[in-house]
């Protein structure tokens, strides 16, 4: 309110003022009107008293004012009276209005002091708002240091085996063999962290025997592994390597058998040993069958029924790529959905097994009574009627020119040479795969290799016969990437075929290449899965994830940052707590139990499969919202306490429906010092704020006069070993929390939009959220992806210029992502912020998140970014078009919305403000 209204409010005794204003201004104001009243109505009194007293002495029949007659002399002098006393009532006017000015501007002197009080009051309320928000987080503080001092969980009582032999007997049949009672828990306890002890082949005579390929890359891969250790007295479990034995020289049974017995920790019944037995080929054999392997657990390719135990043994896939990486530019395209031929199947059994079989099976069928029905000969009628019928192109052959050798009388043996075969493979939809029909058989190598040989090329398997056990079918949801029908179903399959969508043919395909890259595609993937499986099945959480060290450049800070005359338009809004919250580093590893119990099928069937422990996911599961006010609320900053509120309350609380956490900075730079110390001091009094970590791009170091600016939390400047964009998502350790704000050493964002978009990404952890946004775009002519800046209203990438991402994605991006991205990254130096959006979009199949609208990205005066010539566009047409080629399809998805703050725009009663001013 103006110094005017309250003053003619005030006079005219209005009500609805500050009572205050109301006596003051009153008071002066009576006066004022006091004197005027006098000047007014007793001024002409007196004029006339003074008057008539003078005329009652000279003519006292004179009583009333009217011209006057006679006397001249009295006149002149009644005039001149007259004028004396106009003269000294003007004289006695002007003073008064003198007066007048005076108390006026006093009044406005006064109104001036109640407006600086009104505001010291509004100051001091704020003040308090803020006291009291200081107290309230002490007070959450302390009582969560409380509830930490709480007694500390102390590590589980280590389990020691009393001594290595315990002599149990055998259970009765070696089929009875379990976890339970043929493992032995005490080696491995859950914090040991599955120390495994691999024996050396070549000490051993039946390491002669392997296969040299499969020896090969096994021990490559044993040399990679985490879990192994030398030091076998630890070791949880005790790995046996095997390949295909090569026939010539293949030991005895009985051989093989006292060759186990005497390995040095068999300790008489080689419990907790795993006997890994790889093959390459398709042929079905089975010589451990014969051999008496006490309590060791077996993993290999085939199983006879009788032979095998569930939740024991373990079902492995063939080793196909033995000693090479896949080459993954070399895999068809996952799109088009629709190939060529809705199936295939080539495959022939061989007459003369066939023959031997109809022997074998006359003889079983009197023994038991019972006849398998032989499906085969149906399934050959109905496929062929078929690819008779010309209703789809499918292709099916029962002969082959040459077929593999199949070592069992019912398999379907392989056709041609495995690269005529997944030529095949890329033009089918569907590939069949019919089991051998014999029930004792667990699975069989053949179909394995089929299998396989399907998934990689993205023909999606269609496995006739539901009773095989697929591999690592305890853990593998098979279903979600495999169809699995009852082979009396075969007269249905091609309806049950056709009818499935693209959407599902699409997800069954992508599906079927994670588990292919993720599990079978190398040595060590397959190595490394056995491993997982052992460990998940005892429910040891895998070993954490590598941090990248951060080796950090010393630096002088000290000079004191100011205010940024670019931020002056945050207005007076305050943002969060900024010197009352300490730093405050993300809780980590909560869930390294959950992982290998509640969470085992998530955790392997969805990228980046079990293989390691991350300190935090953006996947971590929410809780109700009332939790947090019965008995877990650690950490919980609910606003107005859980009554809800306004801008006041909003910013004094971080809300949400995750504890309270704070962000780190991570900006890459490379020999900008100047750019560089701008942007830094921007940061300056960012609440939430946990440090800021600089990579420093360069081999140069920076200067060492550099004053660096302080701006209340941490700087960390980190060396690089070489100039990679890659560096940018480094997962460094020196980031504590699971936000990451990357943002370019010339990006330029106000507070306001930095704290919006930190809120905003606490509801979206999987996703980039970000400022500026991207998108890929068709080009028709040429059939392929561009790379388009334009303005749009549909965007499918947020430039890591500016963006927030879980630190768990700078993990995938650095550890998990094919390599190949990362090398282009490199070559072209150029597109490390498209690769981000890929990776985030593969794993969660969600588009970005861009918040706001203002974006002041480019500060004008910076030095010309690396990105504004056109060769910087060429390359991000070409990397586009290269990131889909390694994924296989293209991940990005398009989004059509941006966010704003809840309250924008809506207009408020002015007793309650906006979450933010501007956005
Ligand atoms: C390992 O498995 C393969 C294929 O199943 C088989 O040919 C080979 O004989 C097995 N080796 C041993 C030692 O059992
Ligand atoms: C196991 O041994 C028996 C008897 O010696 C033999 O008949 C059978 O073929 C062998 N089985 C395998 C899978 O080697
Ligand atoms: C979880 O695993 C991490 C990494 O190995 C370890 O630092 C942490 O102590 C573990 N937590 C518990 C409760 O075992
Ligand atoms: C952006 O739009 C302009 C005009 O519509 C067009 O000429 C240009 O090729 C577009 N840029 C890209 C990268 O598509």
């Amino acid at each position: 309110m103006s110094g005017y209204t309250m003053l003619r409010n005030g006079g005219l005794g209005n009500g609805g003022q500050p009572w205050m204003l109301r006596w003051s201004s009153r008071i002066r104001l009576s006066w004022l009107s006091f004197t005027l009243f006098i000047i007014l109505v007793f001024f002409p009194l007196i004029a006339h008293y003074y008057l008539t007293t003078i005329d009652d002495a000279n003519d006292p029949d004179r009583r009333i004012f009217g011209p006057r007659t006679g006397n001249e002399l009295c006149e002149v002098k009644h005039v001149q009276d007259l004028c004396r006393i106009r003269e000294s009532v003007s004289e006695e006017l002007l003073q008064l209005e003198a007066k007048r000015q005076e108390l006026n501007s006093e009044i406005a002197k006064l109104n001036l002091k109640i407006e600086a009080c009104k505001k010291s009051i509004e100051n001091a309320k704020q003040d308090l708002l803020q006291l009291k928000n200081v107290i309230s987080q002490t007070e959450h503080s302390y009582k969560e240091l409380m509830a930490q001092n709480q007694p500390k969980l102390s590590l589980p009582i280590r389990l020691l085996p009393e001594k290595d032999d315990i002599n149990i007997p055998l259970p009765k049949s070696k089929r009875n063999c379990g976890l339970h009672n043929c493992f032995d828990y005490s080696r491995c306890p859950l914090t040991s962290g599955f120390p495994v002890f691999v024996y050396n082949s070549d000490q051993y005579p039946f390491g002669n025997f392997i296969d040299p390929l499969i020896k090969q890359a096994l021990e490559a891969s044993v040399r990679n592994n985490v879990y192994v250790t030398e030091n076998a007295n630890n070791a949880c479990i005790y790995v046996v390597l095997m390949g295909e034995m090569q026939e010539p020289v293949m030991p005895k049974p009985t051989e093989l058998e006292e060759q186990l017995h005497s390995l040095p920790y068999w300790r008489t019944d080689g419990h907790n040993h795993l006997i890994i037995n790889l093959s390459r080929k398709s042929e079905t054999q089975n010589y451990l069958y014969n051999v008496s392997t006490g309590r060791a657990m077996i993993a290999q390719s085939t199983f006879y029924d009788l032979q095998y135990r569930p939740g024991f043994d373990i079902v492995v896939s063939p080793l196909v790529h033995a000693m090479s990486e896949p080459n993954f530019l070399e895999i068809p395209p996952q799109v088009p959905v629709k190939r060529k031929y809705l199936f295939s199947f080539q495959g022939e059994k061989i007459e003369s097994l066939r023959s031997s079989l109809q022997e074998a099976r006359s003889f079983e069928e009197e023994m038991e009574g019972n006849a398998p029905a032989d499906y085969d000969d149906r399934i050959i009628t109905t496929l062929k009627a078929v690819q008779d019928s010309k209703l789809d192109f499918v292709m099916v052959e029962f002969t082959c020119k040459n077929q593999a050798k199949p070592s069992l009388p019912t398999e379907w043996a392989l056709c041609g040479e495995r690269d005529d075969r997944l030529e095949l493979l890329k033009q089918s939809t569907f590939a069949l795969i019919i089991t051998p029909g014999d029930s004792q058989l667990v699975i069989s190598a053949g179909s394995a290799m089929r299998l396989f040989e399907a998934l990689e090329v993205g023909a999606i398997p269609v496995i006739l016969g539901e009773q095989v056990q697929l591999p690592y079918h305890d853990t593998i949801r098979w279903n979600e990437a495999v169809l699995i029908l009852p082979k009396p179903r075969i007269t249905e399959v091609h309806f049950l075929l056709r009818s499935i969508s693209d959407n599902d043919l699409l997800s069954l395909r992508r599906q079927g290449r994670f588990l292919w890259e993720t599990y079978f595609s190398t040595s060590d993937t397959v190595f490394n899965t056995i491993l997982a499986t052992v460990r998940t099945r005892i429910q040891i959480p895998a070993a954490p994830i590598k941090e990248e060290p951060a080796v950090e450049i010393p630096h002088r800070s000290g000079k004191a940052a100011g205010t940024d005359p670019n931020m002056a338009d945050n207005g007076d809004l305050d943002l969060g707590p900024v010197e009352t919250e300490p730093p405050y580093a993300s809780p980590k590893y909560l869930r390294n139990f959950t992982l290998t119990a509640a969470d085992i099928y998530r955790n392997w069937n969805t990228a980046p499969g079990p293989f390691h422990l991350f300190p935090h996911t953006p996947f971590d599961p929410l809780l109700p919202s009332e939790a947090k006010f019965l008995g877990s609320g650690t950490g919980f900053r609910p606003i107005g306490g859980g009554a809800g509120g306004s801008g006041k309350e909003f910013q004094a609380a971080l809300g949400g429906n995750v504890p309270r956490e704070q962000f780190t900075v991570v900006m890459l730079t490379y020999e900008r010092e100047e750019v560089l110390m701008n942007s830094l001091e921007r940061l300056n009094g960012l609440p939430y704020l946990n440090k800021v970590v600089v990579v420093w791009n360069s081999p140069k170091l920076p200067s060492e006069d550099l004053l660096w600016p302080d701006i209340g939390v941490p700087i960390v400047i980190v060396r690089t070993e070489k100039n990679s964009l890659n560096n940018r998502f480094l997962p460094w350790d020196q980031i504590e929390t699971e936000a990451v704000l990357s943002i370019d050493d010339d990006a330029h964002l106000r507070h306001d939009e930095i704290m919006f978009g930190f809120r905003v990404w606490r509801e979206a952890r999987d996703r980039i959220v970000g400022f500026p946004g991207r998108y890929h775009a068709w080009d028709i002519p040429h059939r392929s992806w561009l790379y388009n800046s334009n303005y749009s209203c549909e965007l499918s990438m947020v430039l890591t210029g500016a963006a927030f991402f879980h630190k768990y994605y700078a993990y995938l991006y650095s550890y998990v992502m094919p390599q190949a991205i990362r090398d282009m990254v490199d070559e072209y130096i150029n597109c490390e912020d498209i690769a981000m959006n890929f990776l985030v979009s593969h794993i969660t199949r969600k588009p970005p998140i861009k918040v706001t609208s203002r974006w002041t990205f480019r500060c004008p005066g910076c030095p010309q970014a690396l990105s504004h010539d056109d060769s910087h566009f060429h390359e991000r047409h070409k990397c586009i078009n290269f990131f889909v080629k390694v994924y296989g399809y293209m991940p990005l998805l398009y989004t059509q919305f941006r966010v704003d703050s809840v309250l924008f725009k809506t207009r408020l009663p002015h007793d309650k403000t906006k979450c933010f001013k501007f956005i």
